[in-house]
C-alpha cells in the first residue's frame, strides 16, 4: 500500500519514527511530508533514511513530477501524526500552502488524522469546530490520548501510541466496519489497569505453587481495552502469550508483588480489570536454599497460609479514598452440590463488592490455555446477565465494551 505519512510541528513528532518503522516493516511504501515547523523536531535525514525515500515540505521541490498532486492522487492512506491544532485549522479550511496541505486536498484516499497539543487548544471550540468539519468531510480524526504532555501539565492532548495509530490506519482501509470502532475509540482519555496470568509462589530458589492460567484472557483485555483508546497499564504474573505493543507492562511474579502493584498505580485508573490467577495460598515459609531429599519418614510437609484477596482489597482502598472507579473482577467456578456456578458466581460478586464480575464456568480442560471462552457478566447494579460466547478476543471485546459504557453512565 502507498501511504502518505504527513509530520506536523509538535514534539510527539519523534514518536512518529517508530510509526514510520511499523508501516514499512509491514511491507507498505510510505512517503514522509513533514511541515517545515515538523523539522525542527526529527530532520529531514531521519525521514529519508527510515523510509528509503525523498522527502520535502514544498511544493516547488521536484516540480517536474508535479508531486502536490501525484502523491495525493496515488496514495492509497493518509496519516497525520502528529496532528497539531495548526494542521487541523489548514485542513478543516482546505489551506494548501505547503505539500502537506496540497496532498489533504488532492487526496480521494481515507484520510487519518492523530491529534497531539496541549490540552487548553484541544478543547477550544476552534479546534473542536475544525475536527467537526474535518469528520464531515470524511476524515477519521482519532481522540488525543489522556496524559503526561510536554511540560508538567497532564490531560487529553497526548499523540496516542504509534500502534494504536497503526492498528487505527490499517482497519481504516482493510475494514471499514472496524474503523468505525477505532474511530469512536469509547475508552479514549481513559486509564485501565489490567491484571494477567497466574502468580507463583516460590517454595524454594527452584520450585514453586502455581495455577494452570495462561494468562490469554487478560492479555487480550489489555489489547482490547488498547484498541478503544485506553492507556493501559499491565500487571503481568507468568502468562504464556505475549505481550501487547502500546501497553505500559509491570512485571510480577507472587501474589504480594501482585498486590503492591496494582495498589501503586490503581489510583491512576479509571477501570480496574482483575484478570490474575491469583493464588489464594502461599507457603508459610519460604526456604532460602533448595529444599533436599532425606532420610525416610522425614518428607517436608508444605503449611500453607492465606494469601490478601487483592480484589477485595482495591474495592476497600477506592471506597476509602472515595475514587471514581469501575472494578471488575473474574471468577472461575465449577458448582457442586451446594451451588450452582452462578449462585457461587453472585455470592461472590457481593463478598468481594466489586461492579462487574465476569464468570466462568471451568472443568479439566475448559478455559485454561484454551482460545475460546463462554462467559456470563454479571453487574451489581442490574440483575440481567449478559451472555458472552467466543474467542478470548471477542470476549474481551464484549467486556470492554462493557466497561466503557459502564463509565458513560
Ligand atoms: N482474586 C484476588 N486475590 C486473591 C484471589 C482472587 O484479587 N487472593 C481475584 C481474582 O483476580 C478474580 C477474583 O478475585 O478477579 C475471583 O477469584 P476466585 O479465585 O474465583 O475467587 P476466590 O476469592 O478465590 O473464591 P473461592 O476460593 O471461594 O472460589
Amino acid at each position: 500500500m502507498r501511504i502518505v505519512l504527513g509530520v506536523g510541528g509538535g514534539i510527539a513528532a519523534f514518536k512518529v519514527a517508530s510509526l514510520l518503522r511499523l508501516f514499512t516493516e509491514a511491507g507498505h511504501q510510505v512517503t514522509v511530508v513533514p511541515t517545515e515547523a515538523a523539522l525542527n523536531f526529527v530532520g529531514q535525514a531521519t525521514w529519508e533514511a527510515l523510509s528509503g525515500r525523498p522527502v520535502s515540505t514544498s511544493v516547488f521541490d521536484h516540480v517536474d513530477q508535479v508531486n502536490h498532486v501525484r502523491l495525493g492522487q496515488e496514495a492509497d492512506l493518509v496519516v497525520v501524526a502528529p496532528a497539531t491544532a495548526n494542521i487541523l485549522a489548514r485542513a478543516a479550511h482546505g489551506l494548501a500552502d505547503d505539500l502537506l496541505g496540497n496532498t489533504l486536498l488532492v487526496a480521494t484516499c481515507p484520510v487519518l488524522f492523530a491529534p497531539a497539543m496541549h490540552t487548553e487548544m484541544w478543547r477550544h471550540a476552534a479546534t473542536q469546530a475544525n475536527v467537526a468539519t474535518l469528520r464531515s468531510h470524511g476524515a477519521h480524526v482519532l481522540d488525543p490520548d489522556v496524559g503526561r504532555l510536554t511540560g508538567k501539565d497532564s490531560g487529553p492532548g497526548r499523540l496516542p501510541e504509534p500502534q494504536a495509530i497503526f492498528a487505527a490506519a490499517l482497519a481504516l482501509v482493510e475494514d471499514p466496519a472496524r474503523a468505525v470502532h477505532h474511530a469512536e475509540r469509547p475508552l479514549a482519555g481513559r486509564h485501565v489497569l489490567v491484571s494477567a496470568g497466574g502468580t507463583q509462589e516460590p517454595l524454594d530458589p527452584v520450585r514453586f505453587l502455581g495455577n494452570r492460567s495462561s494468562g490469554k484472557q487478560g492479555i487480550a483485555l489489555a489489547a482490547a481495552a488498547r484498541d478503544a483508546g485506553a492507556q493501559v497499564t499491565l500487571v503481568a504474573a507468568h502468562i504464556e502469550v505475549p505481550v501487547p505493543a502500546g501497553v505500559e507492562l509491570v512485571r510480577v511474579g507472587t501474589a504480594e508483588e501482585l498486590r503492591q502493584a496494582m495498589i501503586e498505580h490503581s489510583p491512576a485508573a479509571d477501570a480496574v480489570l482483575m484478570a490474575a490467577a491469583v493464588a489464594d495460598f502461599r507457603p508459610a515459609e519460604r526456604s532460602g536454599t533448595k529444599i533436599k531429599k532425606r532420610a525416610e519418614g522425614t518428607d517436608p510437609v508444605i503449611e500453607l497460609v492465606r494469601n490478601p484477596d487483592i480484589l477485595a482489597e482495591l474495592v476497600r482502598l477506592r471506597h476509602a479514598d472515595a475514587r471514581q472507579q469501575l472494578i471488575l473482577g473474574f471468577a472461575a467456578e465449577t458448582g457442586d452440590d451446594s451451588g450452582s456456578v452462578l449462585e457461587y458466581a453472585r455470592q461472590k460478586l457481593e463478598k468481594k463488592g466489586c461492579d462487574l464480575l465476569v464468570v466462568n464456568h471451568v472443568g479439566e480442560d475448559k478455559v485454561f490455555g484454551q482460545d475460546v471462552n463462554s462467559v456470563e457478566i454479571l453487574s451489581r447494579s442490574d440483575r440481567e446477565m449478559q451472555h458472552v460466547e467466543g474467542s478470548k478476543n471477542a470476549v474481551a471485546r464484549a467486556v470492554v465494551e462493557r466497561v466503557a459504557a459502564e463509565l458513560a453512565d
